[in-house]
């Protein structure tokens, strides 16, 4: 038996990101529901989110963000070999949204899978393609988070409404000399797994607010702490720190315990809101294109969400 030789490590090489033209306002979801501004504004951080409509799906803007990505990495779509979509939301179960996303980006018979590990999917399947291109098992990957949470939001429910959007976003994932992506800090806690719920086929997202908020402000920072230990990176030496956008209160205090005086906060969820598994490569990708982090920075990435999952990772900038 042999085994492919092992790429040193791995790097991204572009980031791409895709947004519904759809913008929603407080105001909007104020005309609709018992809510205002000044309550969304103060508690969650949003201004106003991105929302599909129903003739453009979750896979159309996976293609968008994962072509954007891909033509930024410089990258001839036959060298991609594996396509990963971390997505919560697909309207069905079957097929998987990577193979469809993979044929329209004119990527030929690439592995093709989805990643369900709900907000936390992107740093999950970014981990994964890391390992399977330092491991010979694809040469370049594309790795997408999509999600159409508008589908599985009951617009009627002032809870889950005002917080979540959708969107997409994408890297391409290759082969590096030197390390640029870090070991990724993976974990669950499946005793919380009611916390965040779609409880059968024909109902809609459902969370206790409360009980995640508290998980994710008192548990994660050790998380981030030691993503960036494990890549040998002090958290001073930082130039960005891109949790996922779930509320802006729990992405500052986050960064607070973490301690990352020059880094730059994502603070996507302002005019993104909270698009799940897409927030992390989405807020990262706008960030670069408004020239806010420089190319060759330290980004620490820390996802977190349903299951409850969570995961992080040190990367470079690129
Ligand atoms: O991405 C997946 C991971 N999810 C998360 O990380 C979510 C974490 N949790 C949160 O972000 C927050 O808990 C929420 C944004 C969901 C809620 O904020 P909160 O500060 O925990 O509010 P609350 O649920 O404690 O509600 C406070 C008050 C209540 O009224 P009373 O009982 O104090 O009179 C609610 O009825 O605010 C009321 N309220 C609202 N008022 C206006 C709840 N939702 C709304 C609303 N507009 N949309």
């Amino acid at each position: 038996m042999r085994i492919p030789d092992a790429a040193p490590g791995a790097r991204i090489l572009a980031f791409g990101h895709y947004q519904p033209a759809g913008i929603v306002t407080n105001d909007d979801l104020a005309k609709t529901m018992d809510t205002n501004d000044e309550w969304i504004q103060s508690r969650v951080g949003i201004k106003e989110r991105r929302v599909a409509g129903a003739e453009e799906s979750l896979e159309d803007m996976a293609t968008q963000a994962g072509g954007k990505a891909l033509a930024a990495s410089g990258l001839p779509a036959d060298e991609i070999d594996l396509v990963i979509v971390a997505t919560c939301t697909l309207e069905t179960q079957i097929p998987n949204a990577a193979a469809i996303v993979a044929h329209r980006l004119g990527i030929s018979s690439p592995g093709a899978f989805d990643v369900n590990a709900a907000c936390a999917g992107f740093c999950y399947a970014l981990a994964t393609a890391s390992a399977a291109v330092r491991g010979g098992a694809a040469r370049n990957v594309l790795v997408i988070g999509a999600e159409k949470l508008s589908q599985w939001v009951d617009w009627t429910d002032r809870s889950t409404a005002v917080i979540f959007a959708d969107g997409a976003g994408a890297a391409v994932v290759g082969p590096s000399d030197v390390p640029r992506i870090g070991p990724v800090v993976w974990g669950s806690s499946g005793d919380k797994s009611d916390a965040i719920i779609i409880d059968e086929r024909d109902t809609f997202l459902r969370q206790e607010g409360q009980t995640v908020f508290r998980w994710a402000t008192t548990t994660l920072h050790p998380v981030a702490k030691e993503a960036c230990e494990r890549a040998g990176v002090d958290p001073a030496d930082l130039s960005a720190f891109v949790p996922h956008q779930a509320n802006l209160r729990i992405i500052e205090a986050i960064a607070r315990k973490v301690g990352a005086p020059d880094a730059v906060i994502a603070r996507d969820i302002v005019t993104a809101g909270n698009t799940s598994a897409a927030s992390v490569p989405m807020a990262l990708s706008r960030m670069i294109e408004r020239g806010e982090v420089r190319s060759g920075g330290l980004a620490l990435l820390l996802g977190f969400g349903a299951g409850l999952t969570y995961a992080g990772q040190v990367i470079e900038i690129p």
